[in-house]
């Protein structure tokens, strides 16, 4: 079954032409830097790529940044004035993810900021609105990240979280750590939460079979 999904990914990805230099050269100093391979796929990169620009976005934030590929699908569907915020925890995920937005043009429209996203966001304040929050980091803190997200952001917003569910984990009792119970502690303040509306979408592929929640803040 993998073997189908990713043999259809490949082909989505070149015959639609979703790879330039910028994005392999990104992935492949990831790897030589030894970053793990847990980059959106590149279909993904192309929907966020796509929900920034439906959305009219010009500011977006990201927490999570690797080496910064899913970065250069986002900040690419930035006016020249935009900019994106994206938040890293790690010193060599972030130094990796520099050299690749430098290569990709995007230093000047990329705000990256290292530190633990809960201690750096109270400093974006003075930058909300946010058009655009894709979450991409520790799930634990995916409840944390959402109702920052909400504090960042405007009616209209568009919020994403990757990583949903997790080869179907995320509905199986039998599994539990404090990743899942970030991810499910999400679905509950997504039920309950008047102010948005949200569904999950699964997906296959080349990073096996996950999903991603979509939200929009309405008021
Ligand atoms: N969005 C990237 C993948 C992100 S992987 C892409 O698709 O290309 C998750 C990243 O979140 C890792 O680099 C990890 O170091 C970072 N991370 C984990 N916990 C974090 C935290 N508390 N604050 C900020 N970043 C964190
Ligand atoms: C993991 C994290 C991700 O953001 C992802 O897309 C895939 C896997 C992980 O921590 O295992
Ligand atoms: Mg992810």
């Amino acid at each position: 079954m993998r073997d189908d999904w990713e043999r259809v990914e490949a082909y989505i990805v070149e015959h639609l032409g979703l790879s330039d230099a910028a994005l392999d050269a990104a992935l492949a100093d990831n790897a030589a830097a030894g970053l793990p391979a847990i980059d959106v796929a590149p279909n993904a990169g192309m929907l966020l790529h796509l929900l920034a620009r439906i959305a009219g976005a010009r500011q977006i934030l990201e927490i999570g940044t690797l080496g910064g590929y899913s970065t250069i699908w986002l900040a690419r569907a930035l006016p020249p004035d935009g900019r994106l915020v994206t938040l890293e925890a790690d010193a060599h995920h972030a130094a990796v993810a520099r050299e690749n937005l430098a290569r990709a043009g995007l230093a000047e429209i990329v705000d990256l900021r290292l530190g633990r996203a809960l201690e750096v966001l109270p400093e974006l304040e003075p930058l909300a609105p946010f058009d655009m929050v894709f979450i991409d980091a520790d799930k634990e803190s995916n409840p944390d990240y959402l109702r920052w997200a909400l504090r960042l952001a405007r009616p209209g917003t568009v919020i994403v979280f990757d990583n949903v569910v997790r080869d179907g984990r995320v509905a199986d009792p039998a599994h539990d750590n404090p990743a899942l119970a970030g991810i499910r502690g999400l679905y509950k303040m997504l039920s309950t939460e008047p102010r948005l509306t949200a569904t999950a979408v699964q997906t296959v592929g080349e990073k096996g079979w996950d999903g991603f929640v979509l939200a929009i803040v309405d008021r």
